[in-house]
């Protein structure tokens, strides 16, 4: 075919390509449309893929066209079957893989790619943008790919937080090293032997393992959407460098989404990113302190639950990680159509860092079917709870603790939360007294106006709506 033809159509492919990611994002960013924007990303995604193998380069054997099928196919399967079996969960796990796979294909292109543009330049200078790129996506990508990895066994439980003496000097040292040994190779590459790449992406590795080690806990969920948006940025320079289309699009859009929520959870969490970025990770996480909370404990029996449940006006859930962990998102919605069913009033109040990873709660009660216009965010459900008669909360216990609001030695100060404390009655389903996710004891239990339902969620909300029923 004529070689204008064929350009003009991968160009049409690139498009359909960057259009549909920015599409899909759009239809991300509501529960009802999700699954559909996800497919339409994809989509776009297989077709400049395809474009790109066929049309862009004249050079592909035969051989090489089976290499490149036989890669994609076992990525595909492997990638399809780990996100098939996943659970909910463990998501943040497979997003910090997933996301490290896409930094380690941009650390290759830069290792790649280097040699090839070295000889290429010769002596002279020529070149040098191209050098810049190829060096600036191989150090974000590799750091984000070791980085990810070490996040990834930290959050499996496979690996401990590390801290160094003096970690935050160490790190500090070793980026500016990074910089200033990148600009010299930007600038000088071609009297560099041509390995000092190879000595660029290890020391890059040796930071992101450093650069994540020392986190630990509450800041996790932060680092790892930097490390996305780090990804999305190495993607950019490939796109810059190869005048991919689809690939600066997406790259971008990954890096500037990734950057927008590492800011959203910064804000919700209550830690300022340059803590995040400079290594300052004090307090936060499992690092137990705040004050020693006494006081008294009531519990309730399910059949004065039901009754109060059933005679209420206005029920307000909150969700959290033990909903997620007891798999009481079907449950959760039968008790919340049988209280509608009765008259009762009922909304969910969502926290945007309840559960283990951004919107976890909006995508697991959303597997379940309840209507998104349920789930309220903390801004406008909070000036809702003095009109609650019973706030049900449901395997959360961060997200509503008041010393986040009222102990400054608490490692939660400052986090804003569910003020479910101005409800009429609290009641709070855990399985124990035992912490949430931070390691503090919550004082919102020993509020008089609060009982405890213990029990497995499942177990006790398929035991409550039972109960119900009977009225
Ligand atoms: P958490 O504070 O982690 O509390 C969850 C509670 O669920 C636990 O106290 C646990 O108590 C209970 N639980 C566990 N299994 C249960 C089961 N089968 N049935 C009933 N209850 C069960 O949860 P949260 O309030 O959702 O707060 C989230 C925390 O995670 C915050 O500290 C947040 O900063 C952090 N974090 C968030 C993210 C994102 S982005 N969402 C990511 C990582 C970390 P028992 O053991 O007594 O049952």
């Amino acid at each position: 075919m004529n070689e204008t033809i064929l350009k003009g159509i991968l160009e049409i492919a690139y498009l359909i390509g960057s259009v549909t990611f920015v599409l899909g994002l759009k239809m991300m960013g509501n529960a009802k449309t999700a699954r559909r924007g996800n497919l339409i990303g994809a989509f776009g995604m297989t077709i400049a893929i395809l474009g790109t193998i066929f049309l862009f380069s004249e050079e592909l054997v035969p051989f090489k066209l089976i290499l490149i099928f036989a890669a994609i196919a076992i990525g595909s399967i492997i990638g399809w079957i780990t996100a098939k079996k996943v659970e909910m969960t463990k998501m943040p796990e497979l997003v910090s893989m997933f996301n490290g796979m896409g930094g380690a294909c941009a650390a290759l292109i830069g290792l790649i790619e280097f040699p090839h543009i070295i000889n290429k330049m010769g002596p002279s200078h020529e070149g040098t943008g191209s050098l810049a790129f190829i060096i600036a996506g191989m150090v974000i990508g590799t750091i984000s790919f070791s980085g990810s990895i070490i996040a990834y066994l930290k959050l499996a439980g496979k690996m401990n937080t590390i801290r160094l003496p003096q970690y935050n000097i160490i790190n500090n040292a070793i980026l500016l090293g990074i910089l200033i040994f990148s600009v010299l190779i930007v600038f000088n590459g071609v009297t560099f032997p041509i390995y000092i790449v190879w000595v660029l992406f290890a020391v890059a590795i040796l930071y992101g393992i450093l650069f994540t080690m020392p986190i630990g806990g509450a800041d996790m969920p932060v680092v790892i959407s930097l490390l996305n948006s780090f990804t999305g940025l190495a993607a950019a320079f490939g796109g810059f460098l190869y005048q991919n289309k689809p690939m600066l699009t997406g790259g971008i859009l990954v890096g500037s989404a990734g950057t927008l929520l590492t800011l959203a959870m910064c804000k919700a969490m209550n830690r300022p990113l340059s803590n995040v970025i400079f290594g300052a990770f004090g307090g936060g996480g499992a690092v137990a302190s705040g004050a020693d909370v006494t006081g008294n404990i009531k519990d309730i029996q399910v059949s004065d639950l039901a009754v109060m449940l059933n005679y209420s006006k206005k029920v307000v859930i909150v969700p959290g990680y033990g909903l997620a962990v007891a798999q009481a998102q079907h449950i959760i919605h039968e008790l919340e159509k049988i209280l509608e069913e009765r008259g009762v009033e009922v909304k969910y109040a969502i926290h945007p860092v309840a559960g283990r990873m951004p919107g976890h709660m909006n995508v697991l009660l959303a597997e379940s079917n309840v209507e998104y216009d349920k789930l309220v965010e903390m801004e406008d459900i909070n000036p809702e709870f003095e009109q609650t008669d019973v706030v049900l909360v449901v395997g959360a216990n961060d997200v509503v603790n008041p010393a986040a609001k009222t102990d400054p030695s608490s490692p939660i100060y400052g986090m804003p939360i569910l003020e479910v404390d101005k409800a009429k009655h609290i009641i709070v389903n855990k399985r124990s007294m035992s912490a949430g996710y931070a390691g503090i004891d919550n004082l919102l239990f020993y509020d008089p106006k609060c009982s405890m339902f213990f029990g497995d969620a499942k177990k006790a909300l398929t035991e409550l709506v039972a109960e119900i029923k009977t009225l």
